[in-house]
């Protein structure tokens, strides 16, 4: 069925976590706030976040743990609504939540229970959301700005893109935040798919899907950025929390170094055959890998349950090196089917670092993954949805 609404304050392209978080702000202000998006429903991707419980921020969230060309412009959102400002906000609501690995928030029970908050925050607000509804046009006059929908025609004063970046188009990612902002003569920087797994060449894969749901706790390294995580070998290749973030640093073709015994130097291996030279190596990593890690191990190095009191210098050498620089044969990544988010994005020398204001359009705004500010796994990316949608909804 058609609405009709001639004209609203605000249009708010996108009910995700951005959107809804700056629609419920402004309404709270008095705008008369519309939100638009062609799901069927509001926010599927909190719903779909960190294994249907959602980690919502991180309460190390600082600069440093996003990137974007331009690193100062997260700077003042961050500060001006922190993580402690959205856990007051869920506070409010009581939701029960977890803290798993130090600093990162989760929903106790259900990512439902969290979106349940921002959808009653939107209600009390009094913003009003249509779903279902496809935006033909934006037409950009020169003090409004018309929006032509699938259910009827909408002016307003500002409009808010929310849209995104293009990670799971099958939960209603898509490139409109850019085509829009293109549209206005906005720089896009490269995108591509992030905190996603990696996969490994053809030859390899078949050997580590034997691995194939094992995990260990790793360095992986990339460009001078390490993470000492997690890694899962999947029937593709691998993932695991280490993996994911290094992929906000590493691009196929690129050095990554995958180490198997980050708490070991070459120097330990030799310390053990002098400790316990009755002792076989394969033993000693048995403590330390998952026993099929070892197997593998062992294909290379047949010598590895001989007491180590046998093996040579030159023989501990090359095992150190094979397990300290492990390799997967990387070749791509699951890319955007999977990924968790796009880096990249609209250029934020072009945005107000303060109101989001696009500085090329009047009364056009850019909030949550559209811009080029992403952050590392944990929590860190929904937190950036919440202060840059504040932040911009005190401003439309
Ligand atoms: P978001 O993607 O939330 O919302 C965009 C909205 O715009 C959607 O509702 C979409 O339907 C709508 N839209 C798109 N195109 C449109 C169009 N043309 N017309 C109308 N509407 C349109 N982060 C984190 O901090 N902790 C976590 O645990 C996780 N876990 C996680 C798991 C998975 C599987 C994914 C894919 C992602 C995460 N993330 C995450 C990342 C987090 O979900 C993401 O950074 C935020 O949802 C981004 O919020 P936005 O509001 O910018 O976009």
């Amino acid at each position: 069925m058609r609405w009709v609404v001639d004209k609203v304050d605000v249009v708010v392209v996108g009910a995700g976590a951005s959107g809804l978080m700056c629609a419920a702000t402004a309404a709270y202000r008095g705008k008369r706030v519309l939100i638009i998006d062609h799901a069927n429903k509001a926010g599927k991707k909190i719903l779909m976040s960190g294994g249907g419980r959602c980690n919502f921020t991180n309460m190390d969230a600082a600069p440093k743990h996003f990137l974007s060309d331009n690193p100062h412009f997260c700077i003042s959102a961050l500060r001006r609504f922190s993580s402690q400002d959205f856990v007051d906000l869920v506070d409010r609501h009581g939701l029960d939540y977890v803290e798993k690995t130090p600093g990162q928030l989760f929903c106790e029970h259900s990512a439902k229970d969290l979106l349940d908050i921002l959808m009653t925050e939107v209600e009390w607000s009094g913003a009003e959301l249509k779903l279902n509804t496809k935006i033909h046009s934006i037409d950009f006059q020169d003090k409004q700005t018309i929006v032509k929908t699938s259910q009827g025609d909408v002016t307003c004063e500002s409009l808010v893109i929310a849209t995104g970046g293009l990670s799971i188009p099958t939960m209603g990612a898509t490139g409109f935040g850019y085509d829009i902002a293109k549209q206005v003569g906005h720089d896009i920087l490269p995108t591509r798919a992030s905190l996603v797994p990696i996969t490994v060449q053809p030859d390899r894969k078949a050997q580590l899907a034997e691995l194939s749901g094992i995990a260990c706790d790793i360095a992986a390294t990339a460009n001078g950025t390490c993470f000492q995580e997690p890694m899962l070998f999947t029937h593709r290749g691998v993932s695991g929390p280490s993996i994911l973030q290094i992929t906000n640093f590493w691009q196929p073709g690129e050095a990554l170094n995958i180490n198997l015994v980050p708490t070991l130097s070459s120097d330990d291996l030799t310390t053990v055959r002098q400790n316990t030279p009755k002792k076989s190596f394969e033993g000693f990593l048995s403590n330390l890998l998952p026993k099929r890690l070892v197997e593998l191990v062992k294909t290379e190095f047949p010598w590895l349950n001989d007491r180590s009191a046998q093996t040579s210098n030159d023989q501990i050498d090359a095992l150190y090196q094979y397990l300290s620089n492990f390799d997967i044969a990387p070749n791509g990544t699951e890319g955007y089917r999977t990924a968790e988010v796009t880096l990249g994005g609209v250029n934020t020398s072009e945005v107000s670092s303060k109101t989001f204001e696009s500085q090329k359009q009047k009364g056009l705004y850019f909030i949550g993954e559209v811009l080029d500010v992403t952050g590392w796994l944990g929590g860190y990316n929904f937190q950036w949805a919440w202060a840059s949608g504040y932040c911009a909804g005190q401003y439309v």
